[in-house]
Formats: structure tokens, C-alpha cells, sequence
């Protein structure tokens, strides 16, 4: 299991370059390291992040964001292929909240504040929240979220399915290792195919996710896990999974 910690405490965990570059470099790493099953990303107890790094990008004009493809690096996060889990205490906004959705879901302490005030600051979200958000929240909050720029705590975000599971903030850290450690103890090939069955939900019609399930579903009894997994229950003894 891998543990990414933001950690820029002055500004909140605002996501400037050098932190985006490592995000994603760490990221990578983790992706192609064989021992990391399943990955954490948290920040601290105030912030998981609050935002894209205003300072640094208030004075960029249009050619400048166009030319360096400003926050396209982040596209990469939905070509990883481990699962990740957004562990959100305090705030989540801009592209704070845009990082925890690319995440594969999000476990936040119930101290935890999730918004879209891009409209504030006479922009709107850039990292993908006006796509996800309103894929995982509804076309209506999702309006509601980024037209008015009002926060939304975790009760509410639970309620619309933005987030998994609200916990005492001071637990968020174990629940969410506790989960990473748990998907990580499942058969690796099965973890990988579920994630990309699900992540398929979003970019294609019923009966062609359905059609690409049931070959990764096929496909998985091409494994050793699959073999391993349903012998132990039928053995009744847990499972060991040999990452085949
Ligand atoms: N960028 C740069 N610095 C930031 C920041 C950000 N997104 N968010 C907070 N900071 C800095 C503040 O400037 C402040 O620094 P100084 O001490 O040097 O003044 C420090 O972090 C602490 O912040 P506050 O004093 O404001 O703390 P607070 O507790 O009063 O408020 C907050 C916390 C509600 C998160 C508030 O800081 C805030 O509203 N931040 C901006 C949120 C925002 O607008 N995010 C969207 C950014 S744009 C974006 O993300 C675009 C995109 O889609 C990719």
C-alpha cells in the first residue's frame, strides 16, 4: 500500500506546480511498483487541498495556460491503474475537490468541506469538476455547487454519493489505509479489472459496459486468484493471493 501526504501547510495544500509534479510523479511510481497493491492520498486535518495555487496562476493570460496546457498534467491520475482512495479531512475545494474525484472514492472525515468556488474567483473548474461532479452528484447540485460556489460538508456529501464514507476525522487515516490494506490483499489481476469495469460505467452505454464486464468477468477465470479464491471458500479458509 502506497501513502501520498500533501503537505504545504501555508497555503493550504493549494496545488502549485512543484506539488502537481510530484503528486503525479510519486503517483506513477507507485503505479509500477509490483509491492503497492492499492494507493492513499490525504492531506491534513485542515486541508486535503484548497485548490489550484491562485498566487501562482492570477497573473497567467490566456496563451500562457494554452501553451503549458495548464492542469493537464492531471489527466494521467485516470490512466493509473491501482485503485486510489481520496482520505479527506478539512477542505476540498477547486481542484482540490477535482483531485479527490479523480481519486477511485473518497473516505472523508466528517470535519471535511467539498465546493467548486471556482465562480468566485471569475473562473470555473479546469481539472475536470464540472464533468465528474456532475456525473457523481446530478446535473442539479452539480449546477447549484458551481454556479454559487457554496460548500457542501460531508453529511451532504455523502447524501449525494459524492463521497463513500464519513468517519471521526481523527480515524479517517486508519479507515483509509485499513481499506487500501484490504484491496491489496485481494487477487491484483481481479482489484485491476474491477476498477476498469467500473471506470467503463462512466464512458459508454449500459449494453456495452455490460458486454465489457462480462469479458473482464470471462477473463478472470483466467487467473490464479480466481482459482486460489474460490477453492479457499470452498475449502472454507481465507484466501492467499499470489498477485497471478
Ligand atoms: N491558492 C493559493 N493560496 C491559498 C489557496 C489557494 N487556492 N487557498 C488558501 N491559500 C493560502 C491563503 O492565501 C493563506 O495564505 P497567507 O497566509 O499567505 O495569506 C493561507 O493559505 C491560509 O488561507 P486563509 O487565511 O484564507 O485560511 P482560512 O481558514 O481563512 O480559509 C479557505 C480557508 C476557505 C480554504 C480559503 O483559503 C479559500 O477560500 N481558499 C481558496 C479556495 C479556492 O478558491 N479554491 C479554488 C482555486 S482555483 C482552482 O482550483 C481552479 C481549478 O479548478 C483547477
Amino acid at each position: 500500500m502506497g501513502l501520498i501526504t500533501l503537505n504545504r501547510p501555508k497555503a493550504m495544500n493549494a496545488l502549485n506546480d512543484d506539488l502537481s509534479q510530484e503528486v503525479i510523479g510519486v503517483l506513477k511510481a507507485f503505479d509500477g511498483d509490483a509491492s503497492i497493491g492499492a494507493i492513499v492520498l490525504t492531506g491534513s486535518e485542515k486541508a486535503f487541498a484548497a485548490g489550484a495555487d491562485i498566487r501562482e496562476m492570477h497573473e497567467k493570460s490566456f496563451v500562457d495556460m494554452f501553451n503549458e496546457n495548464y492542469f493537464s498534467a492531471w489527466d494521467v491520475i485516470s490512466t493509473i491503474r491501482k485503485p486510489i482512495i481520496a482520505a479527506v479531512n478539512g477542505f476540498a475545494l477547486g481542484g482540490g475537490c477535482e483531485l479527490a474525484m479523480l481519486c477511485d472514492f473518497i473516505i472523508a472525515g466528517s470535519n471535511a468541506k467539498f465546493g467548486q468556488p471556482e465562480i468566485k474567483l471569475g473562473i470555473l473548474p479546469g481539472i475536470g469538476g464540472s464533468q465528474r461532479l456532475t456525473r457523481l452528484v446530478g446535473r442539479s447540485l452539480a449546477m447549484d455547487l458551481i454556479l454559487t460556489g457554496r460548500l457542501i460538508d460531508a453529511q451532504e456529501a455523502k447524501a449525494c454519493g459524492l463521497v463513500a464514507r464519513v468517519v471521526p476525522p481523527e480515524e479517517l487515516l486508519s479507515v483509509a489505509l485499513d481499506a487500501a490494506d484490504k484491496i491489496a490483499s485481494y487477487s491484483y489481476p481481479a482489484v485491476l479489472l474491477a476498477k476498469e469495469a467500473v471506470n467503463r460505467a462512466e464512458e459508454v452505454s449500459l449494453s456495452e459496459g455490460v458486454r465489457h464486464e462480462r469479458r473482464l468477468f470471462q477473463a478472470a477465470f483466467a487467473t490464479s486468484g480466481q482459482k486460489e479464491g474460490m477453492a479457499a471458500f470452498l475449502e472454507k479458509r481465507e484466501a492467499v493471493f499470489s498477485g497471478r
